[in-house]
C-alpha cells in the first residue's frame, strides 16, 4: 500500500534579523516585555524596499528539499502552497512559484489555513497520493509578514510576534507494509471566532474594498484577540493531540518528538505540562524566528533533522491554532 512519504526538506528565511531592540526603535515596547511574554529574541524579515515575496522565500527552501529529495522541477505533479501573506491578492503564490520553478502545466494549490496551514496542506497531500492522482508533491509554507504590519505602538501585541520565513517538503507516495507515513489527521475549524484573528481590509465586502477611512482606522493590518487565541490553543491542542492518538492507534509515550506551531513558547510550555511529557520532546524555535505561522511547523522539523533529534523511525505529531479558528494535529512517522 502506498505511505505518504516526506523525503525532502528546506528552510529558508531571508538575511535581514530584527532583534527585540530593533522594534524598540519604532514602538513603545521592550525586550524583556516580547521575551517574557512571547520567547521571542529576534526574527527575519525581508528588505525594507519591498520586492521579496513568499513565492521568493519559498522557491529558496523548495530548491532545497527538492535537492536532498534528488527531485528535478519536473518531478513534482502537485505544488500546495500555504500562506497567509499571498504575494498578491490572487493568483495564488503557488502559481507564481510554479512559473519560478521553470514549469508550464504543473498544477498549483493555495491553502488559505493560516497557522494550520501546514496541518491541512500535509494531510491534502495524503488524501491525494492515497487517492492515486498525483505521487509527488511539494509543500511550501512561507510568510512575508513585514511588509504588512503595523510598525507602531498601536500595533505592537502583533508585530512584536510575526517573523518572515519558508520552509519546504517534498512529498512521495512509496509502497511500503510497515506502519510509516501519514499515519492519521485531525482538522478543526470554528469560523465563529474568525475576526479573533484576522486582516480585515482590502475586502469584497467592502466598497470601496480599501478608502482613506479604512487606511486611518488601521483595518488592513491584521487585528488579533490574543487573550483569547491564547485560550483557545490552551484547550485545543491538548484535545487534538488525544484525538489524533486515537486514530492512529497510539499513546504518547509513543511519539518522539511535537513539534508544535510556534505561536507563542508560553502556549507550548503550558502544552507540554498539561500533556505531562518530557520538556525534551516539545520543539521550540520561536527565539530565533518568530511566528512565521504556515511556515512554522516544516521550518521546525527541518531544524529538528539538522539537529539529529529525529532521524530514521522517528514518530513525530505536528499541531497548532490560529487564524480561522483553526486547529489540527498530524502523525508521521519516517521509515527505519
Ligand atoms: O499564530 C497565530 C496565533 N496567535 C497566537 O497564538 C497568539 C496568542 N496570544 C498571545 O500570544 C498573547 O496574547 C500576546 C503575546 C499577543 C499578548 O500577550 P498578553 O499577555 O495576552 O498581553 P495583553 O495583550 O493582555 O497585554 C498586556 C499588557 C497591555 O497593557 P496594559 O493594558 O496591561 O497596560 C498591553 O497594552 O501588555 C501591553 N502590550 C505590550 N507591551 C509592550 C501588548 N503588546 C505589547 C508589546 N510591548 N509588544
Amino acid at each position: 500500500m502506498k505511505k505518504t512519504m516526506i523525503t525532502g526538506t528546506g528552510r529558508y528565511l531571508p538575511p535581514r534579523i530584527v532583534t527585540n531592540n530593533d522594534l524598540t526603535k519604532w514602538m513603545d515596547t521592550s525586550s524583556e516585555w516580547i521575551q517574557k511574554r512571547t520567547g521571542i529574541e529576534q526574527r527575519h524579515w525581508v528588505e525594507e524596499e519591498g520586492g521579496t515575496g513568499p513565492a521568493d522565500l519559498g522557491l529558496e527552501a523548495s530548491l532545497i528539499a527538492m535537492k536532498r529529495a534528488g527531485w528535478t522541477a519536473g518531478d513534482i505533479d502537485l505544488i500546495i502552497f500555504a500562506t497567509l501573506s499571498p504575494d498578491v491578492n490572487f493568483p495564488g503564490s503557488g502559481c507564481l512559484l510554479q512559473y519560478k520553478l521553470g514549469l508550464e502545466s504543473t498544477p498549483a494549490l493555495d491553502i488559505r489555513q493560516q497557522c494550520t496551514g501546514f496541518l491541512y496542506g500535509l494531510s491534502t497531500a495524503d488524501a491525494f497520493i492515497r487517492s492515486g492522482l498525483y505521487n509527488k508533491i511539494l509543500l511550501v509554507g512561507a510568510e512575508v509578514h513585514s511588509t504588512g504590519l503595523d510598525i507602531t505602538t498601536r500595533g505592537r501585541d502583533v508585530t512584536v510576534i510575526f517573523g518572515d520565513g519558508a520552509a519546504a517538503v517534498c512529498i512521495e507516495g512509496i509502497e511500503s507494509d510497515e506502519q510509516v507515513g501519514v499515519l492519521a489527521s485531525s482538522l478543526h475549524a470554528q469560523g465563529e471566532f474568525a475576526k479573533s484573528l484576522w486582516l480585515e481590509a482590502p475586502a469584497s465586502m467592502l466598497n470601496p474594498r480599501i478608502s482613506e477611512k479604512i487606511l486611518d482606522e488601521g483595518r488592513h493590518y491584521p487585528e488579533m484577540d490574543g487573550k483569547l487565541i491564547f485560550k483557545m490553543a490552551l484547550k485545543k491542542l491538548p484535545e487534538v493531540t488525544i484525538e489524533v492518538l486515537e486514530k492512529a492507534g497510539l499513546n504518547l509515550d509513543d511519539i518522539d518528538l511535537f513539534i508544535p506551531h510556534q505561536a507563542n513558547m508560553r502556549i507550548n510550555q503550558f502544552y507540554q505540562k498539561t500533556m505531562n511529557i518530557p520538556k525534551g520532546k516539545v520543539f521550540h524555535n520561536i527565539q530565533r524566528y518568530g511566528n512565521t505561522t504556515a511556515a512554522t511547523i516544516p521550518l521546525a522539523m527541518d531544524e529538528a533533522l539538522e539537529m539529529k533529534l529525529i532521524g530514521k523511525g522517528s514518530t513525530l505529531l505536528f499541531l497548532g491554532l490560529g487564524a480561522g479558528v483553526t486547529w489540527g494535529a498530524v502523525i508521521y512517522r519516517f521509515a527505519g
